[in-house]
């Protein structure tokens, strides 16, 4: 809701006897500009006064006085309707976006205060498939969503370097394992093992015993053991930090799982001394049955710690490393019960800043008819994705070029790479983050419809327009020629962009910001989709006043597609 809706709740307020804020969010936003921008629905009252809702609209609208940026208020059915002022918002909102320029849109409600996310977070010897990329869009665009309102943000990347399934590895390593292979081949080859083993382990179940023991050696710090685990980890970095290039990520803190191996002692030791752990069937847990959260493995019969003990141990080293506020963990929905119970325990350990942990779910990631499962080797590399994406773009514009018998722009292949991750990281931010996503190539690339390249054509097509106005553009115009009902709509959504920024932090959503760029460039395309309306004309005057509203507009665009993580091309 706008800020502009404050003014009109702290007018009603006193008249309906209740607290502004309690009015501020009743307020609704009118289903058409020529409606008003604001919208006061009056059923409730109709209770408590014993009266119908359009007599009751009527009274409260007949008892408002326009005042600053309200210019009237008319009850329309049901409804109290104020209409702002189009000139004096125009004044207010456009000159400050100009004048903020890269920081339009961004708060200081953070304080430099700081925030851990743990995003990304692949494990090690298995590809980096379409099915990372949600933590990894997600987790940046919350990174810079941070920055943006003035956090610290440290960007975690928790990499799964430890655990039982490099036993797995060092098993079928033993009978087929080539290191000449390896260094040529990598992570596809590492990859190919896996599958083999799991294969091989149907027919021989005595192999996840051998799996077992080889981790062991592992865990023990046996020379061959650590040697090869060490290399398949460089293998599989190499492999990530292409993927990272391409999207322009770099990490904070990338510390793998085995990195607290060290400090595995020390927890399970405290968690002892706080009477936490009982034993069922050789292996060490904490029951948490009373929160109906189940058992939580530590420790296994084995001797070797999980997943879950290591969160124990960094949860804790990120406190104390940080001293974060908040602590985010953008990992799948599948996990929710691992980070209920990483939760609980830290809680029975009485660590106070327990509850500002936050597991930041999502939801899968599908190609139209196709699953993906690392176990049966049936995934899709996200390299290959982005790369493909690129060559779709690539021939787009190429295309395109062609048909205006235009030369193919020198830059082609910058310009396609940033359409092609453009593309693929919008159409993963667009949705509320719960719900599943459909990669379907058609609609990832269009240019037009809900993508990341109308976004980024939009911003470029008005940054051609200013190349052609040809001087920066100027606050000092006749805000009097922007107030008409499209133009105030449009200038309404550009001065919510700190709104979406700050609800987008509060529930950890992206979509909020990806909504209002959305809105933002579908309101200013149906301004120009107008052929009477034009940026540039004869009218100087006007021409001025509508560059600077475009300049507002691709302000927007740039900052909101840069905490989104997109990057946006000069010109397309
Ligand atoms: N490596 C894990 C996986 O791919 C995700 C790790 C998330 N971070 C954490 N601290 N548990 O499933």
């Amino acid at each position: 809701m706008s800020r502009f809706a404050r003014p009109f709740a702290e007018a009603l307020a006193p008249l309906v006897e209740l607290p502004v804020a309690d009015v501020e969010k009743q307020l609704e936003t009118p289903p058409k500009p020529g409606m008003g921008q604001l919208a006061f629905p009056c059923f409730q009252l109709a209770k408590t006064l014993r009266k119908a809702p359009p007599a009751i609209a009527e009274d409260l609208a007949s008892k408002i006085q326009p005042t600053g940026l309200i210019k009237k208020v008319i009850a329309t059915g049901p409804y109290v309707n104020a209409y702002l002022d189009g000139e004096a918002v125009a004044r207010e909102v456009l000159p400050a976006a100009l004048e903020a320029g890269e920081c339009f849109g961004s708060l200081s409600i953070g304080g430099g205060r700081a925030v851990t996310v743990d995003y990304s977070s692949p494990n090690i010897a298995k590809s980096f498939g379409i099915h990372h990329l949600r933590s990894t869009v997600i987790g940046h665009a919350l990174v810079n969503m941070l920055k943006a309102a003035g956090f610290q943000p440290v960007g975690i990347n928790h990499l799964g370097d430890w655990g039982t399934q490099f036993g797995q590895l060092l098993a079928i390593w033993d009978e087929k394992g080539d290191e000449a292979e390896l260094n040529e081949r990598g992570i596809a080859y590492l990859l190919e093992l896996y599958v083999e083993f799991n294969a091989a382990k149907e027919k021989n179940p005595e192999l996840q015993d051998v799996a077992r023991a080889k981790f062991r050696l592992l865990e023990n710090g046996d020379a061959e053991a650590r040697r090869l685990w060490a290399l398949f980890r460089k293998v599989s970095l190499d492999e990530f930090e292409r993927v990272y290039a391409m999207l322009g990520i770099q990490f904070d803190d990338m510390r793998g799982e085995s990195f607290y191996e060290g400090l595995m002692p020390a927890v399970l030791t405290e968690l002892k001394e706080r009477n936490l752990l009982t034993e069922s069937k050789g292996a060490t847990v904490v029951d948490l049955e009373a929160f109906d959260l189940g058992t939580a493995l530590v420790r296994k019969a084995d001797g070797s710690t999980l997943y879950l003990t290591r969160d124990l141990a960094s949860a804790g080293y990120r406190k104390e490393s940080y001293d974060f506020v908040r602590s985010l963990y953008v990992v799948g929905g599948s996990q929710a019960l691992h980070f209920a119970q990483m939760t609980k325990v830290l809680e029975l350990m009485e660590r106070p800043w327990f509850d500002t942990i936050e597991h930041v779910p999502f939801g899968l990631m599908r190609f139209k008819d196709r699953k993906m499962s690392t176990r049966k080797g049936d995934i899709v590399p996200l390299r290959d994705v982005l790369e493909q994406a690129a060559a779709l773009a690539k021939q787009t514009i190429v295309k395109g070029a062609e048909d205006k018998s235009r030369p193919i722009p020198d830059d082609v292949d910058e310009l396609a790479h940033r359409i092609g991750v453009g593309a693929v990281v919008f159409n993963d931010l667009k949705n509320r983050r719960v719900r599943d996503v459909v990669f379907d190539w058609d609609e990832v690339l269009a240019f037009d419809g809900e993508t990341g390249p109308y976004l980024q054509y939009t911003a470029a097509r008005i940054a051609s327009m200013e190349a052609r106005y040809g001087k920066p553009p100027s606050a000092d115009v006749d805000f009097h020629l922007l107030d008409g009902p499209g133009e105030l709509a449009l200038i309404v959504a550009i001065s919510e962009m700190p709104d979406s920024l700050q609800r987008g932090l509060e529930s950890c959503e992206p979509s909020y910001v990806s909504d209002k760029l959305l809105e933002i460039a579908s309101l200013f395309s149906t301004l120009y989709s107008n052929r009477s309306w034009k940026v540039l004309s004869e009218d100087v005057a006007l021409t001025d006043a509508r560059m600077l509203l475009a300049h507002g507009v691709r302000q927007a665009l740039c900052n909101g597609l840069g905490w989104l993580g997109i990057p946006v091309p000069a010109r397309m």
